[in-house]
Protein backbone atom coordinates (compact mmCIF):
# COMPACT_ATOMS: atom_id res chain seq x y z
CA UNK A 1 0.00 0.00 0.00
CA UNK A 2 1.43 3.25 -0.92
CA UNK A 3 0.01 6.87 -0.54
CA UNK A 4 1.17 8.82 -3.37
CA UNK A 5 -0.63 12.34 -2.46
CA UNK A 6 -2.11 14.32 0.49
CA UNK A 7 -3.62 17.87 0.38
CA UNK A 8 -4.64 19.43 3.89
CA UNK A 9 -5.66 22.90 4.56
CA UNK A 10 -7.21 24.38 7.77
CA UNK A 11 -6.77 20.63 9.33
CA UNK A 12 -5.36 22.24 13.11
CA UNK A 13 -2.40 24.17 12.03
CA UNK A 14 -1.96 22.62 8.49
CA UNK A 15 -2.45 25.03 5.59
CA UNK A 16 -1.97 24.54 1.87
CA UNK A 17 -0.01 21.01 2.42
CA UNK A 18 0.39 19.38 -1.37
CA UNK A 19 3.12 16.88 -1.10
CA UNK A 20 3.64 13.74 -3.22
CA UNK A 21 5.55 11.33 -0.95
CA UNK A 22 7.80 8.90 -2.10
CA UNK A 23 7.04 5.02 -2.28
CA UNK A 24 9.31 4.36 0.57
CA UNK A 25 11.24 6.35 3.18
CA UNK A 26 9.58 9.73 4.10
CA UNK A 27 10.93 12.38 6.27
CA UNK A 28 9.36 14.93 7.96
CA UNK A 29 11.82 17.39 9.69
CA UNK A 30 10.86 20.44 11.91
CA UNK A 31 10.62 21.86 14.94
CA UNK A 32 8.44 21.65 18.31
CA UNK A 33 4.76 22.26 17.38
CA UNK A 34 5.05 23.14 13.89
CA UNK A 35 2.58 20.14 12.88
CA UNK A 36 4.36 17.14 11.98
CA UNK A 37 1.93 14.96 14.42
CA UNK A 38 -0.94 16.99 13.15
CA UNK A 39 -0.14 16.01 9.28
CA UNK A 40 0.59 12.32 10.51
CA UNK A 41 -3.12 12.62 12.52
CA UNK A 42 -4.87 13.52 9.16
CA UNK A 43 -3.62 10.69 7.45
CA UNK A 44 -4.40 8.34 10.36
CA UNK A 45 -8.29 9.56 9.83
CA UNK A 46 -8.49 8.38 6.88
CA UNK A 47 -8.03 4.59 8.48
CA UNK A 48 -11.18 5.29 9.70
CA UNK A 49 -9.77 5.07 13.34
CA UNK A 50 -10.35 7.53 16.05
CA UNK A 51 -7.09 9.90 16.38
CA UNK A 52 -4.63 8.41 18.40
CA UNK A 53 -4.58 12.04 20.45
CA UNK A 54 -7.38 12.34 22.21
CA UNK A 55 -9.27 14.72 20.46
CA UNK A 56 -12.79 16.12 19.28
CA UNK A 57 -14.04 16.24 15.56
CA UNK A 58 -14.36 20.56 16.44
CA UNK A 59 -10.55 20.36 17.04
CA UNK A 60 -9.62 19.48 13.87
CA UNK A 61 -10.66 22.91 12.44
CA UNK A 62 -7.67 25.65 12.18
CA UNK A 63 -8.39 28.37 14.81
CA UNK A 64 -8.26 30.91 12.14
CA UNK A 65 -10.11 28.42 10.02
CA UNK A 66 -13.97 28.14 8.47
CA UNK A 67 -13.32 24.25 7.53
CA UNK A 68 -10.66 21.45 7.67
CA UNK A 69 -9.91 19.64 4.76
CA UNK A 70 -7.98 16.45 4.27
CA UNK A 71 -7.59 14.21 0.90
CA UNK A 72 -5.19 11.37 0.44
CA UNK A 73 -4.37 9.21 -2.77
CA UNK A 74 -3.21 5.53 -2.48
CA UNK A 75 -3.00 2.58 -4.19
CA UNK A 76 -2.91 -0.90 -3.37
CA UNK A 77 -1.67 -3.72 -6.10
CA UNK A 78 -4.98 -3.31 -7.58
CA UNK A 79 -6.31 0.15 -8.22
CA UNK A 80 -5.84 3.86 -6.51
CA UNK A 81 -8.23 5.08 -4.20
CA UNK A 82 -8.99 8.48 -2.57
CA UNK A 83 -10.37 9.35 0.64
CA UNK A 84 -11.18 12.93 1.38
CA UNK A 85 -13.21 14.49 4.42
CA UNK A 86 -14.25 18.14 5.31
CA UNK A 87 -15.50 19.13 8.62
CA UNK A 88 -16.94 22.48 8.43
CA UNK A 89 -17.35 25.07 11.47
CA UNK A 90 -20.84 25.01 12.65
CA UNK A 91 -21.88 21.88 10.93
CA UNK A 92 -19.50 19.52 12.73
CA UNK A 93 -21.86 16.85 12.64
CA UNK A 94 -22.64 17.50 8.74
CA UNK A 95 -18.91 15.97 7.60
CA UNK A 96 -18.42 15.86 3.94
CA UNK A 97 -16.19 12.13 4.35
CA UNK A 98 -15.87 10.32 0.31
CA UNK A 99 -14.58 7.57 -0.66
CA UNK A 100 -13.45 7.10 -4.15
CA UNK A 101 -15.63 9.99 -4.56
CA UNK A 102 -18.72 8.24 -3.02
CA UNK A 103 -20.12 10.04 -0.12
CA UNK A 104 -19.60 7.77 3.13
CA UNK A 105 -21.85 8.94 6.20
CA UNK A 106 -19.23 8.18 8.83
CA UNK A 107 -15.51 8.51 9.05
CA UNK A 108 -15.32 4.65 10.99
CA UNK A 109 -16.78 3.69 7.44
CA UNK A 110 -13.37 4.30 5.54
CA UNK A 111 -12.21 1.81 8.06
CA UNK A 112 -10.62 -1.26 6.03
CA UNK A 113 -9.56 0.87 3.08
CA UNK A 114 -6.32 2.73 3.50
CA UNK A 115 -4.12 0.58 6.01
CA UNK A 116 -1.55 2.10 8.32
CA UNK A 117 0.15 1.31 11.49
CA UNK A 118 0.87 4.10 13.81
CA UNK A 119 3.83 4.03 15.91
CA UNK A 120 4.11 7.03 18.73
CA UNK A 121 6.08 7.41 22.04
CA UNK A 122 3.08 6.04 23.84
CA UNK A 123 3.08 2.85 22.45
CA UNK A 124 6.59 2.60 24.20
CA UNK A 125 4.62 2.28 27.35
CA UNK A 126 2.06 -0.46 25.64
CA UNK A 127 3.74 -3.04 27.73
CA UNK A 128 3.34 -1.39 31.37
CA UNK A 129 0.51 0.64 30.70
CA UNK A 130 -3.31 -0.43 31.32
CA UNK A 131 -4.84 -3.53 29.85
CA UNK A 132 -7.29 -1.56 28.20
CA UNK A 133 -4.53 -0.55 25.94
CA UNK A 134 -3.71 -3.44 25.42
CA UNK A 135 -6.95 -4.56 24.70
CA UNK A 136 -7.20 -1.63 21.91
CA UNK A 137 -4.01 -2.73 20.73
CA UNK A 138 -5.14 -6.58 20.00
CA UNK A 139 -8.82 -4.56 18.88
CA UNK A 140 -7.48 -2.42 16.32
CA UNK A 141 -4.95 -5.03 14.97
CA UNK A 142 -7.43 -7.52 14.60
CA UNK A 143 -9.66 -5.50 13.13
CA UNK A 144 -7.35 -4.82 10.39
CA UNK A 145 -7.82 -8.00 9.28
CA UNK A 146 -11.06 -8.77 9.86
CA UNK A 147 -12.85 -5.17 9.35
CA UNK A 148 -16.42 -7.26 10.18
CA UNK A 149 -14.47 -7.88 13.80
CA UNK A 150 -15.69 -4.14 14.85
CA UNK A 151 -19.44 -4.67 14.68
CA UNK A 152 -19.09 -7.93 16.98
CA UNK A 153 -17.18 -5.49 19.39
CA UNK A 154 -19.82 -2.84 19.44
CA UNK A 155 -22.40 -5.26 19.50
CA UNK A 156 -20.42 -6.50 22.98
CA UNK A 157 -20.32 -2.77 24.73
CA UNK A 158 -23.81 -2.29 23.74
CA UNK A 159 -25.05 -5.32 25.49
CA UNK A 160 -22.65 -5.30 28.29
CA UNK A 161 -24.28 -1.75 28.49
CA UNK A 162 -27.76 -3.56 29.28
CA UNK A 163 -26.12 -5.69 31.57
CA UNK A 164 -24.51 -3.32 33.41
CA UNK A 165 -27.60 -1.13 34.11
CA UNK A 166 -29.85 -4.38 34.94
CA UNK A 167 -27.02 -5.33 36.90
CA UNK A 168 -27.42 -2.06 38.87
CA UNK A 169 -31.28 -2.05 38.92
CA UNK A 170 -31.02 -5.75 40.80
CA UNK A 171 -28.58 -4.01 43.27
CA UNK A 172 -31.12 -1.42 43.92
CA UNK A 173 -33.89 -4.26 44.62
CA UNK A 174 -35.89 -2.99 41.17
CA UNK A 175 -35.72 -6.08 39.61
CA UNK A 176 -34.80 -10.10 39.71
CA UNK A 177 -31.71 -11.77 38.67
CA UNK A 178 -33.34 -13.45 36.42
CA UNK A 179 -33.19 -10.74 34.30
CA UNK A 180 -29.70 -11.21 33.53
CA UNK A 181 -30.72 -14.57 31.46
CA UNK A 182 -31.59 -12.69 28.29
CA UNK A 183 -28.23 -10.59 28.52
CA UNK A 184 -25.84 -13.71 29.48
CA UNK A 185 -27.24 -15.38 26.65
CA UNK A 186 -26.33 -12.92 24.09
CA UNK A 187 -23.43 -11.95 25.72
CA UNK A 188 -22.24 -15.32 25.60
CA UNK A 189 -22.26 -16.01 22.27
CA UNK A 190 -20.32 -12.38 21.36
CA UNK A 191 -17.83 -12.50 24.00
CA UNK A 192 -16.93 -16.26 22.67
CA UNK A 193 -16.05 -14.79 19.39
CA UNK A 194 -14.05 -11.88 20.44
CA UNK A 195 -11.95 -14.09 23.06
CA UNK A 196 -11.46 -16.40 19.90
CA UNK A 197 -10.52 -13.81 17.63
CA UNK A 198 -8.50 -11.94 20.14
CA UNK A 199 -6.42 -15.68 21.13
CA UNK A 200 -5.59 -16.47 17.41
CA UNK A 201 -4.12 -13.09 17.27
CA UNK A 202 -2.07 -12.55 20.01
CA UNK A 203 -1.05 -16.37 19.22
CA UNK A 204 -0.32 -15.51 15.31
CA UNK A 205 1.60 -12.01 16.99
CA UNK A 206 3.35 -14.24 19.24
CA UNK A 207 4.81 -16.59 16.32
CA UNK A 208 6.07 -13.32 14.96
CA UNK A 209 7.03 -11.19 18.28
CA UNK A 210 9.29 -14.37 19.19
CA UNK A 211 11.08 -14.49 16.14
CA UNK A 212 11.21 -10.25 16.04
CA UNK A 213 12.46 -10.56 20.04
CA UNK A 214 15.11 -13.14 19.30
CA UNK A 215 17.10 -11.45 17.03
CA UNK A 216 16.86 -7.61 17.94
CA UNK A 217 18.40 -8.91 21.31
CA UNK A 218 21.01 -11.50 19.27
CA UNK A 219 19.41 -14.31 20.79
CA UNK A 220 19.94 -13.85 24.82
CA UNK A 221 16.30 -13.26 25.48
CA UNK A 222 13.00 -14.77 24.42
CA UNK A 223 9.88 -13.30 24.21
CA UNK A 224 6.42 -15.04 24.79
CA UNK A 225 2.78 -13.07 24.21
CA UNK A 226 -0.34 -14.44 25.33
CA UNK A 227 -4.10 -14.00 26.07
CA UNK A 228 -5.24 -13.52 29.17
CA UNK A 229 -9.01 -14.54 29.62
CA UNK A 230 -11.17 -14.31 32.30
CA UNK A 231 -13.33 -16.85 30.72
CA UNK A 232 -11.57 -19.57 29.68
CA UNK A 233 -8.20 -21.52 31.18
CA UNK A 234 -7.47 -22.02 27.35
CA UNK A 235 -8.39 -21.29 23.85
CA UNK A 236 -5.83 -23.33 22.05
CA UNK A 237 -7.33 -25.57 19.38
CA UNK A 238 -10.62 -24.00 19.87
CA UNK A 239 -13.43 -22.85 16.97
CA UNK A 240 -16.62 -23.47 18.77
CA UNK A 241 -17.32 -20.04 19.69
CA UNK A 242 -21.11 -20.93 19.00
CA UNK A 243 -21.23 -24.36 20.58
CA UNK A 244 -19.02 -25.27 24.10
CA UNK A 245 -17.21 -21.96 24.34
CA UNK A 246 -20.36 -19.67 24.51
CA UNK A 247 -21.71 -22.18 26.88
CA UNK A 248 -18.50 -22.29 29.07
CA UNK A 249 -18.37 -18.21 28.52
CA UNK A 250 -22.58 -18.25 29.82
CA UNK A 251 -21.56 -20.22 32.89
CA UNK A 252 -19.21 -17.93 33.51
CA UNK A 253 -21.40 -15.23 33.48
CA UNK A 254 -23.63 -17.20 35.68
CA UNK A 255 -21.91 -18.15 38.14
CA UNK A 256 -20.92 -14.50 38.37
CA UNK A 257 -23.97 -13.16 38.55
CA UNK A 258 -23.77 -12.54 42.58
CA UNK A 259 -20.54 -11.02 42.59
CA UNK A 260 -21.46 -8.73 40.06
CA UNK A 261 -24.63 -7.51 41.50
CA UNK A 262 -22.93 -7.58 44.99
CA UNK A 263 -20.06 -4.63 43.15
CA UNK A 264 -22.52 -3.20 40.23
CA UNK A 265 -21.30 -4.09 37.39
CA UNK A 266 -19.97 -7.16 35.01
CA UNK A 267 -16.85 -8.56 36.84
CA UNK A 268 -15.77 -10.82 34.11
CA UNK A 269 -15.81 -10.97 30.29
CA UNK A 270 -13.87 -9.59 27.39
CA UNK A 271 -14.01 -6.25 28.52
CA UNK A 272 -11.66 -7.29 31.91
CA UNK A 273 -8.90 -9.56 29.37
CA UNK A 274 -5.19 -8.57 29.25
CA UNK A 275 -2.86 -9.90 27.43
CA UNK A 276 0.41 -11.35 29.25
CA UNK A 277 3.92 -10.12 28.03
CA UNK A 278 6.78 -12.28 29.32
CA UNK A 279 10.68 -11.80 28.76
CA UNK A 280 13.32 -15.29 29.87
CA UNK A 281 9.69 -15.85 32.04
CA UNK A 282 9.35 -13.15 34.01
CA UNK A 283 5.96 -10.81 33.38
CA UNK A 284 7.03 -7.55 31.63
CA UNK A 285 4.78 -5.18 33.36
CA UNK A 286 6.03 -6.18 36.59
CA UNK A 287 10.30 -7.01 36.05
CA UNK A 288 10.42 -5.70 32.61
CA UNK A 289 13.67 -3.15 31.99
CA UNK A 290 12.95 -0.13 30.39
CA UNK A 291 15.32 -1.07 27.59
CA UNK A 292 13.26 -4.51 27.38
CA UNK A 293 10.02 -2.80 26.99
CA UNK A 294 10.82 -0.55 24.67
CA UNK A 295 12.27 -3.51 22.59
CA UNK A 296 9.13 -5.97 23.02
CA UNK A 297 6.58 -2.23 21.86
CA UNK A 298 9.45 -2.19 18.58
CA UNK A 299 8.65 -5.78 18.03
CA UNK A 300 5.53 -5.86 18.44
CA UNK A 301 4.71 -3.05 16.10
CA UNK A 302 6.97 -4.33 13.71
CA UNK A 303 5.09 -7.78 13.79
CA UNK A 304 1.00 -5.70 13.84
CA UNK A 305 2.75 -4.46 10.16
CA UNK A 306 4.08 -8.01 8.83
CA UNK A 307 1.11 -9.82 9.93
CA UNK A 308 -1.31 -7.48 7.97
CA UNK A 309 1.17 -7.92 5.02
CA UNK A 310 1.18 -11.68 5.35
CA UNK A 311 -2.63 -11.86 5.85
CA UNK A 312 -3.52 -8.92 3.49
CA UNK A 313 -0.90 -9.65 0.64
CA UNK A 314 -0.90 -5.93 1.43
CA UNK A 315 1.91 -3.97 3.40
CA UNK A 316 0.35 -1.00 5.62
CA UNK A 317 2.09 2.55 5.55
CA UNK A 318 3.96 2.70 8.52
CA UNK A 319 3.59 6.12 10.67
CA UNK A 320 6.41 6.83 12.82
CA UNK A 321 5.62 9.76 14.96
CA UNK A 322 8.82 11.14 16.99
CA UNK A 323 9.68 7.45 17.99
CA UNK A 324 12.80 7.12 16.42
CA UNK A 325 14.24 9.76 18.88
CA UNK A 326 13.31 7.75 21.92
CA UNK A 327 15.09 4.35 20.45
CA UNK A 328 18.74 3.85 20.71
CA UNK A 329 20.61 3.27 17.43
CA UNK A 330 20.69 -0.45 17.60
CA UNK A 331 16.70 -0.44 17.85
CA UNK A 332 16.88 1.86 15.33
CA UNK A 333 18.21 0.43 13.13
CA UNK A 334 15.89 -2.87 13.61
CA UNK A 335 12.63 -1.27 13.26
CA UNK A 336 13.80 -0.10 9.96
CA UNK A 337 15.41 -2.97 8.30
CA UNK A 338 12.39 -4.79 9.10
CA UNK A 339 10.28 -2.61 7.32
CA UNK A 340 12.84 -1.35 4.67
CA UNK A 341 10.39 -2.56 1.79
CA UNK A 342 7.21 -0.78 2.81
CA UNK A 343 6.38 2.55 2.63
CA UNK A 344 7.33 4.88 6.00
CA UNK A 345 6.68 8.13 7.17
CA UNK A 346 9.25 9.05 10.16
CA UNK A 347 8.96 12.69 12.07
CA UNK A 348 11.69 13.87 14.10
CA UNK A 349 13.10 17.66 15.60
CA UNK A 350 16.49 17.04 14.10
CA UNK A 351 18.12 16.58 10.98
CA UNK A 352 21.19 14.99 12.31
CA UNK A 353 18.69 12.07 12.50
CA UNK A 354 18.40 11.13 8.83
CA UNK A 355 22.36 10.77 8.41
CA UNK A 356 22.14 7.33 10.17
CA UNK A 357 19.41 6.22 7.68
CA UNK A 358 20.86 4.43 5.05
CA UNK A 359 17.63 4.77 2.44
CA UNK A 360 16.41 6.42 -0.14
CA UNK A 361 13.78 8.95 -0.06
CA UNK A 362 12.07 12.44 0.47
CA UNK A 363 12.94 15.12 2.95
CA UNK A 364 9.85 17.38 4.10
CA UNK A 365 10.01 20.36 6.37
CA UNK A 366 7.22 21.35 8.38
CA UNK A 367 7.60 25.03 9.41
CA UNK A 368 4.30 26.71 11.00
CA UNK A 369 1.98 24.73 9.38
CA UNK A 370 3.23 24.19 5.88
CA UNK A 371 5.26 21.33 4.41
CA UNK A 372 7.71 21.74 1.52
CA UNK A 373 10.00 19.03 -0.10
CA UNK A 374 13.74 19.45 0.36
N1 LIG B 1 -7.26 23.53 15.95
C1 LIG B 1 -6.04 24.06 15.78
N2 LIG B 1 -5.87 25.15 14.98
C2 LIG B 1 -4.65 25.68 14.76
N3 LIG B 1 -3.54 25.20 15.32
C3 LIG B 1 -3.64 24.12 16.11
C4 LIG B 1 -4.89 23.49 16.38
N4 LIG B 1 -4.68 22.45 17.19
C5 LIG B 1 -3.35 22.43 17.44
N5 LIG B 1 -2.73 23.42 16.77
C6 LIG B 1 -1.31 23.76 16.78
O1 LIG B 1 -0.58 22.70 16.22
C7 LIG B 1 0.71 22.73 16.80
C8 LIG B 1 1.13 21.35 17.25
O2 LIG B 1 1.27 20.58 16.14
P1 LIG B 1 1.93 19.16 16.22
O3 LIG B 1 1.68 18.53 14.93
O4 LIG B 1 1.54 18.45 17.45
O5 LIG B 1 3.46 19.59 16.35
P2 LIG B 1 4.77 18.73 16.17
O6 LIG B 1 5.43 19.30 14.96
O7 LIG B 1 5.57 19.02 17.41
O8 LIG B 1 4.39 17.31 16.04
C9 LIG B 1 0.69 23.68 17.97
O9 LIG B 1 1.35 24.84 17.60
C10 LIG B 1 -0.77 23.92 18.17
O10 LIG B 1 -1.02 25.22 18.63
MG1 LIG C 1 4.68 15.74 17.33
Amino acid sequence: MNITAITADGYKNLSGVDIVPDRKLNVFCGKNAQGKTNLIEAVWLCTGCKSFRLARDRNFIGFDKEKASVSVSFENSVREQNISFEIKKGSLRDKDITLNGVKVPLMSRLFGSLKCVVFTPDDLSLMKGSPENRRSFIDLSASQLKPSFVSALNKYNGLLAQRNAAVKSISFGMSSADDLEIWDRQLAVTGAYISLIRYTYCSDLNSYTEKLYSTITGGKEDMKLGYISTIYDSLEGRTDYNGELADIYYDRLKRSRGDDIRMGYTTVGIHRDDMSTEINGLDVREFGSQGQQRSAAVVMKTAQAKIIEEETGEAPVMLLDDVLSELDDSRKSFILGNISDIQVFITCCDKSFISGIDMPGKIFCVDNGQITEE
